[in-house]
């Protein structure tokens, strides 16, 4: 079987970076070296400081702090990394399409394809080339074929092994993860091509958890994956709203089909709507899929799932407008949060974004607070929706270090990130500096609501309603 030296990772963000330093801490005989054409987020990578990894992940800052210099090695240098290593994972983005056929639905590949064609014209020997990005099914028949006929006669093995850490939990999820998927070709050298990835993770994680698959099953398991949990948020959130109109409580309903084995108690938190950098994606991707090869229905089925997501944020906001006597205009609105979930600094898709943009339409003045997320993010967010002119933005938002701050003569505060700190501040202090009377809008139903009612808050929690 190959045995494998040098690894290398194409794509540094926030699936690269974190598995490349837990496969080198595992692997303290493996060179592992993430390469990126983001000069600046590698020099990030490599910052003496720790703190300033461009990904905030709980404990990632140890397992490079361990291995950085050692083993594991972050560069601008691609052509010199592919040229050394015996397996090249790529690792670059897959964002939804923003032009041309498939525009907004489909995945675009366009990263994927050049590094690629990078690879095929730098190799001059075997490789064993691992798709780390998640990808559309049939995606490493391209791959197979850019490499075959553009290459240097080299041979080259395709896996597919998509990631499924989630932000946040990434370390944890690496260290312990459910399983780790592996898909190969069923000819002896992508059985052996398998075999030299499987030994790679069984470094730390049990045999029985490796999975092996063909390439297809991998593929499509993986946008299959991010479907099935993203149905679970949606369908807890449709029912929330019901709850809202019926005085069932989301929690209960929740907790009462969760304690059946066969539902399970996880991904059952309904919220102002998932965000993220995939779940959207992946689903589109899905539905687009499915529509190419003529499957109308179950490309239907699924896209229900995001316009449930995007109903649940508008309804968010539009409640916000009504409670507070059908206008914003004017008023000063917190808002706790900003990452898409908690312990992450990543604000891709997050609902916040979203609900933050209903309201400055109804022009309300947003004091943003986010414990991870810099000012300047909220404002490229904020400016990518073009909704209105970079200058309006400016404008009605005001984004604030402290969170008392931001809740300062506010007249109503929402959640938009269930972060852990917000349980903990003092409400009452709150309360005393906001405009009267002063509301409260969990949309992540994580606050103590009795005691703020106590305090004199007037309250709403998703899946609760106005209480
Ligand atoms: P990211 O945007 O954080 O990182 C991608 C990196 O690739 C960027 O730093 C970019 O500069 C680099 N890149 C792009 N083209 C390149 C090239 N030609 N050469 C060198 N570097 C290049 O993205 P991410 O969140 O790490 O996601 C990567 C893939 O993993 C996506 O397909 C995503 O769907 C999938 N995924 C993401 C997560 C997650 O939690 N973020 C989890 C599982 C799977
Ligand atoms: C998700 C999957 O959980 C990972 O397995 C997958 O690898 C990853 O997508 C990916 O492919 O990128 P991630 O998006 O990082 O991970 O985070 P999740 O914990 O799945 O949360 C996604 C969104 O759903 C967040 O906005 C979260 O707040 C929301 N959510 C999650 C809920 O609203 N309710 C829940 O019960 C769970």
């Amino acid at each position: 079987m190959k045995d494998i030296k040098n690894i290398c990772c194409i794509g540094a963000g926030y699936v690269g970076g974190p598995t490349m330093a837990v496969i080198a801490l595992k692997n303290p005989n493996i060179n592992v070296h993430v390469v990126d054409i983001n000069a600046q987020r590698i020099a990030a990578w490599n910052d003496e400081d720790l703190s300033k990894l461009p990904v905030y992940e709980p404990g990632l800052d140890e397992v490079v702090g361990q291995c950085r210099g050692k083993n594991l090695f972050f560069s601008t240098e691609v052509n010199k990394a592919i040229d050394l290593c015996e397996m090249i994972f790529i690792s670059v983005n897959t964002p939804t399409k923003t032009y041309g056929v498939g525009k907004g639905m489909a995945a675009d590949l366009k990263y994927i394809e050049l590094c690629a064609r990078q690879i095929a014209e730098v190799a001059t020997t075997d490789k064993i080339v691992v798709e780390k990005s998640t990808l559309p099914v049939r995606t490493a028949q391209a791959l197979k074929s850019i490499l075959k006929n553009t290459g240097n006669g080299v041979n080259y093995e395709i896996l597919s092994n998509p990631e499924f850490l989630a932000e946040g939990t990434a370390v944890e999820d690496l260290m312990d993860p459910d399983r780790v998927l592996i898909g190969g070709d069923e000819t002896p050298a992508g059985q052996e091509a398998i075999q030299a990835l499987a030994t790679i993770y069984g470094a730390w994680v049990k045999k029985e958890h490796i999975l092996t698959t063909n390439v297809w099953s991998s593929e499509l398991s993986k946008l299959t994956a991010n479907a099935f949990l993203a149905q679970r948020v949606s369908s807890i959130n449709a029912l929330s709203e019901l709850c809202e109109h019926t005085g069932a409580d989301v929690n209960e309903v929740a907790r009462a089909i969760g304690t059946d084995s066969r539902i399970g108690p996880k991904f059952l938190k309904s919220s102002v709507g998932f965000g993220g950098s995939c779940f959207q994606k992946d689903i589109l991707n899905l539905v687009y899929i499915a529509k190419s090869y003529g499957l109308h229905e179950v490309a239907d089925y699924w896209e229900q799932v995001i316009l449930m997501n995007d109903h649940q944020k508008r309804r968010f906001a539009a409640n916000i407008v009504k409670t507070l006597y059908n206008t914003v205009s004017g008023k000063k609105i917190a808002m706790l949060g900003w990452a898409f979930k908690k312990d992450t600094n990543d604000t891709r898709e997050t609902a916040a974004v979203y609900v933050a943009d209903e309201l400055l339409n109804e022009q309300a003045a947003l004091q943003v607070y986010d414990p991870k997320v810099p000012e300047a993010q909220v404002f490229v967010d904020l400016d990518y929706l073009n909704s209105r002119a970079a200058a309006d933005n400016k404008n009605y938002v005001t984004v604030q270090q402290d969170p008392y701050e931001a809740c300062k003569d506010a007249h109503a505060v929402a959640i938009l990130t269930e972060w852990d700190e917000f349980k903990d501040y003092d409400w009452q202090r709150i309360y005393d500096h906001m405009k009267k009377p002063a509301f409260v809008f969990d949309g992540r139903n994580i606050l103590d609501i009795p005691k703020l009612k106590a305090i004199g808050f007037t309250t709403y929690s998703i899946g609760k309603g106005n209480i």
